[in-house]
């Protein structure tokens, strides 16, 4: 099928791509002009694992292409993808002027064109509910004469792992009106379709909802157990063998039950706080969505507080060796990442930090520059912790645990671990001479050896 893709972002990328190497012929219209030519010269412009060489295969087969031409590239399509952002305003509602200029400019598109098929524009953006039946009822007033349809289908990859997960869908939500939409959605689809039951059809605010749902859901699975870290520190419990307990159990499940420092990402934060407001906007005050996100902004500031009182000197002028910046391994994407708010909280105190990641750090760098001059950007974790008075470990890539520590005990200040993401052992760091603490599991405390500072 002719499929164009309107914004070439994590979703609109991995999307396309993906959808060429099913054998669809895939324009890709991106307006950020650096992202467009890192694209057309056959670059990916974010760090996903396998999307590389999957653009290199289509690129070559010539079933994928990009432009900035969003006439160009919808003049053949039956489906249009509308990719593109739908972040978060300072008060939690979503700003959704970048939808609605791409849905203006494809609509201009169609009416100059006037085809005579159908085409379906698929909202797969995360929108609130009513978003999808706006956008029909604009185009029917603003293109009374064009044959088109609108879908909500809402995407529900991971970053790190996008690509597995669009090829291998657990299930494909469409939401709309149109028998025959759903049947060309069900079309394109069909060599992801595994069972027939995981391609769901339900009208547009369902579909809608759907997504906020699960992103919310999953955002409570993390901050129930992040809270749980609290009452497991108090009593000397250990949150990973609660998870084990508990996630054993088929009602409940083992995904997304492990602790941390607090969740970040450019899904959950936005789309709970999105939740939020659309409760707020049917009139009544969503209180479980509000503890989602108010014990997140703690289980941060509970983890920056933790390395100050455990560094065993004051933080002001103590040096912190951030391993980890991007919200989770795998991906470059720094956005509502939980170190932005520790680094900030860290920086407040009085503390400079080195920080670093494997493919993070340049986002990151472009991110923080207000606080540019009490970050050493490091380009090893070795070298991080260098003469650093403890490491706070942010990202759980899976390099931070095979790193040489009893080396790195040696070159710090003072060899001490925060592990925000439960992903060290523990006996390895006291075999190693650290203390170390993890969230909601025992620490290991000993007598510090502080070095001589010259
Ligand atoms: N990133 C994820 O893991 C993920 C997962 C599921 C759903 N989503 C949702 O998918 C949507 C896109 O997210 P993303 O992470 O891919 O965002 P992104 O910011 O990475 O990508 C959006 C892209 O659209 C481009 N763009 C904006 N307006 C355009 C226009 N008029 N024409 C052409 N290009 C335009 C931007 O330049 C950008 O490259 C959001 O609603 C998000 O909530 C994201």
């Amino acid at each position: 099928m002719d499929v164009t893709i309107i914004g070439c972002g994590y979703v609109g990328l991995v999307t396309g791509v993906c959808l060429a190497s099913l054998g669809h012929t895939v324009r890709g219209v991106e307006k950020d002009q650096r992202k467009l030519k890192t694209l057309q010269s056959g670059h990916c412009h974010i760090f996903e694992p396998g999307l590389q060489d999957l653009l290199n295969e289509t690129l070559a087969n010539g079933s994928i292409s990009f432009t900035d031409n969003v006439k160009e590239a919808v003049k053949d399509a039956e489906v249009v993808f509308l990719c593109v952002g739908t972040p978060p305003k300072p008060d939690g509602t979503v700003d959704m002027s970048f939808l609605e200029s791409a849905g203006k400019e494809v609509c201009d598109a169609l009416s100059e064109l006037k085809n005579d098929w159908l085409v379906t524009i698929i909202v797969k953006s995360t929108v609130p509910a009513g978003t999808n039946r706006k956008l029909y009822n604009f185009l029917k007033q603003q293109v009374p004469n064009a044959y088109y349809a609108v879908v909500s289908n809402p995407e529900f990859l991971k970053e790190g792992t996008a690509v597995q997960d669009c090829l291998n869908p657990d299930r494909i939500v469409v939401g709309g009106e149109s028998p025959e939409a759903f049947r060309m959605m069900r079309r394109m689809y069909d060599p992801l379709v595994k069972r027939e039951e995981n391609f769901m059809t339900m009208n547009w605010e369902s579909a809608e909802l759907t997504k906020y749902a699960a992103n919310s859901m999953l955002a409570a699975r993390i901050s129930f157990m992040n809270e749980l870290t609290i009452l497991c520190e108090y009593y000397g419990a250990d949150i990973e063998d609660i998870r084990k307990g508990m996630g054993s159990d088929t009602r409940i499940g083992p995904a997304f039950l492990r602790a941390g420092c607090g969740y970040g990402g450019s899904c959950f934060p936005k789309d709970v706080a999105a939740m939020e407001h659309i409760s707020k906007q049917a009139g009544y005050d969503n209180l479980f969505v509000r503890a989602i996100q108010t014990i997140n902004e703690n289980q941060k500031k509970r983890f920056a507080q933790k390395i100050a009182d455990k560094l065993g000197r004051p933080i002001e002028g103590a040096t912190i060796a951030v391993w980890g910046l991007a919200f989770k391994a795998d991906t470059d994407d720094i956005r509502e990442s939980a170190s932005i708010d520790v680094i900030r909280m860290l920086v407040e105190k009085g503390a400079k930090v080195r920080a670093h990641d494997y493919k993070g750090a340049e986002n990151m760098r472009a991110y923080l520059k207000d606080i540019a001059d009490k970050i050493d950007w490091v380009a090893d974790p070795v070298t991080a912790a260098a003469g650093a008075d403890a490491i706070a470990l942010c990202t759980d890539w899976p390099q931070y645990t095979t790193q040489p520590f009893r080396k790195i005990a040696a070159t710090m200040n003072s060899p001490i671990i925060f592990d925000g993401r439960n992903c060290l052992h523990r006996d390895v760091m006291r075999e190693n001479g650290f203390q170390y603490y993890p969230m909601g599991r025992p620490p290991v405390e000993k007598e510090l050896r502080l070095k001589q500072r010259n």
